[in-house]
């Protein structure tokens, strides 16, 4: 027993939790705290790859081979958390750690392969930065869904919102996938056209300069819906944090770029809202 300190204090609780509870439970906090300063930073400095690549970053490599390494966390170091969690074997722990799964085994290995033939260079600064992130997220994630999440007894309310979750998920995802690809065509189409750059047009481009970020920011809202966590909501903020800034950075852009060619009805990354 630790004397000195009574029986609510924080060292006490401290002292009391086992350690990797005291770890996750400091983790979403954290997640919390760098929300603010994530989306304050990315306001003011837009990340300098895409369109927006500058020199003064450091050392840079494909943008494809990035992309397969600072996204890898998500499936290698949540394949290796997950058999830890007390929840492994539960098929309801195993069905909701899918969507996660499915969109970074997308990410890591078939968007890579989509730019591949892009000649674009991507600081290694940033791919570190998205690398320790990724493996950060990937940590609470994982162990929320198969170590700490503590409902899965009741069924009828599980299972709701998951379905749920995982409707709006999917909606999130499609939208996502479905952009880059029209973005990545685009590219290909004519490579002499304003640096490769053109006009995206049709599906949700309609509404917004950004339609994959505002996909991605829908299927973690999804994930939040179905995981009903704290973790689950920090992420879907957190992402919000990172692409609305710079969705406002590409819209910006656009603007600048095609002037009055561009639709003026579009807003950067929120259908008729923002
Ligand atoms: N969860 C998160 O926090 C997070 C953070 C960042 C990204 N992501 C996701 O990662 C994916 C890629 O992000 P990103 O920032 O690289 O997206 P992006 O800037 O829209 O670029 C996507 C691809 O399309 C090309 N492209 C974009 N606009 C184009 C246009 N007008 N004409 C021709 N080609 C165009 C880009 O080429 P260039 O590379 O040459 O510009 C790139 O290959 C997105 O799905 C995004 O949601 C998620």
């Amino acid at each position: 027993m630790y004397h000195g300190a009574n029986n609510n204090s924080v060292a006490y609780n401290l002292w009391k939790m086992p350690s990797d509870e005291t770890f996750f439970h400091y983790a979403v906090v954290t997640l919390f705290l760098i929300t603010p300063p994530t989306y304050l930073s990315c306001r003011y400095t837009t990340a300098p790859y895409g369109r927006h690549h500058r020199k003064g970053w450091g050392p840079t490599i494909p943008s494809s081979l990035a992309w397969f390494l600072m996204e890898s966390p998500t499936v290698w170091f949540t394949l290796v958390l997950f058999p830890l969690g007390q929840h492994k074997s539960n098929p309801k722990s195993i069905i909701l750690i899918s969507p996660f799964l499915f969109h970074y085994i997308h990410r890591t290995f078939i968007y890579p392969l989509r730019i591949y033939r892009s000649k674009k260079q991507y600081p290694v600064s940033i791919a570190l930065m998205a690398f320790i992130y990724n493996l950060f997220n990937s940590y609470l994630q994982t162990r929320w869904v198969s170590q700490y999440a503590d409902d899965y007894e009741s069924d009828v309310w599980f299972w709701i919102r998951f379905c749920c979750g995982l409707l709006v998920f999917t909606v999130g995802m499609f939208v996502n996938v479905r952009s880059d690809m029209m973005l990545v065509r685009l590219k290909k189409k004519d490579d002499n056209v304003k640096n490769g750059y053109k006009i995206p047009r049709n599906g949700l481009f309609e509404y917004v300069s950004c339609a994959n970020y505002f996909g991605e920011i829908v299927e973690w809202f999804g994930w939040a819906v179905m995981t009903g966590s704290w973790v689950g909501l920090g992420f879907m903020l957190y992402t919000c944090a990172n692409l609305v800034p710079r969705a406002v950075a590409n819209h910006k852009w656009y603007l600048e770029k095609f002037g009055e060619d561009y639709p003026k009805q579009r807003k950067a990354v929120f259908p008729f809202l923002y």
